[in-house]
């Protein structure tokens, strides 16, 4: 029997043909997906990507609890109107640290992978609390009782501890001083050599210009990071990848 005899077999038994389709698939993406798991270049090596200081990753919670990635996406894809309007399209090392990390798949408003002081953080906090008073034909919900949400330090060191976990490079001295780190990020009267030398670049201030330390405070932290780790200088594109 010739092979397209037998491909015949093939192509007039529709079960059959879906079984052998199932395994063209799976054989194909074993080939496609494994070599990730395990190739050194997966993750490009760039310079400037940190983990979270404490005051940020508690601003990534507030973000993935109030479901904003419902919204918004953060991955700028490599195509030309992307990279236009976000900036330089999103690299794997800038959310290597990111457990979940947010990429998305939907995009009510833009993405905000490279936010990061795009805005002051006045105008974080104004349009935060009511979107509609700087963008005025914005379908953003409101988010004005985060300023009334103090938070304090009791779980951040078990935070870290749990980032540490699942592989994200936070050392003992991190862990150690994070209630520490936390507190001095939002005052700008603190001492925050040990918050620069363990987060180089850490953003000192009061967020958002309320005497107490609020979800506001490390939401807007947090945004303001989004997309500034990277030191692009240090990046070299491979056309091969
Ligand atoms: C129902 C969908 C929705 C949700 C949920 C949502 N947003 Fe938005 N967001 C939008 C839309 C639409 C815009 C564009 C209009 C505007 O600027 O308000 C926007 C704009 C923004 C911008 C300005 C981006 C830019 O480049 O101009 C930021 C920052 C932002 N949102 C942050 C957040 C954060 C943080 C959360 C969660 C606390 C959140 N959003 C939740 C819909 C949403």
């Amino acid at each position: 029997m010739s092979i397209l005899a037998r491909h015949k077999i093939l192509e007039k038994n529709a079960s059959l043909l879906l079984v052998f389709s199932f395994l063209v698939v799976t054989i194909g993406g074993i080939v496609q997906i494994t070599p990730l798991f395990y190739l050194e270049n997966t993750i490009e090596k760039v310079e400037g990507v940190r983990p979270y200081t404490p005051l940020e990753l508690a601003g990534r919670d507030v973000y993935v609890r109030e479901g904003c990635y419902v919204c918004h996406s953060q991955m700028i894809r490599p195509m030309r109107d992307e990279v236009e309007r976000y900036g330089h399209y999103s690299l794997a090392a800038e959310s290597m640290y990111d457990h979940p990390f947010q990429w998305g798949s939907k995009r009510t408003g833009p993405d905000l992978a490279r936010v990061g002081g795009r805005y002051s953080d006045e105008w974080h906090v104004d349009h935060l609390t009511d979107p509609q008073s700087v963008v005025p034909e914005s379908i953003m919900p409101k988010y004005a009782f985060l300023k009334d949400r103090v938070i304090g330090t009791d779980t951040i060191a078990q935070r870290l501890r749990t980032d540490a976990m699942v592989g994200v490079p936070y050392d003992d001295a991190m862990i150690a001083a994070a209630a520490e780190d936390f507190r001095a990020q939002a005052n700008p009267d603190a001492d925050a050599a040990g918050l620069g030398e363990r987060y180089p670049g850490a953003q000192q201030r009061n967020f958002d210009r309320q005497p107490q330390l609020t979800e506001m405070d490390a939401l807007v932290a947090y945004l303001q990071v989004l997309g500034t780790m990277v030191d692009f200088s240090t990046f070299e594109p491979d056309a091969a990848r």
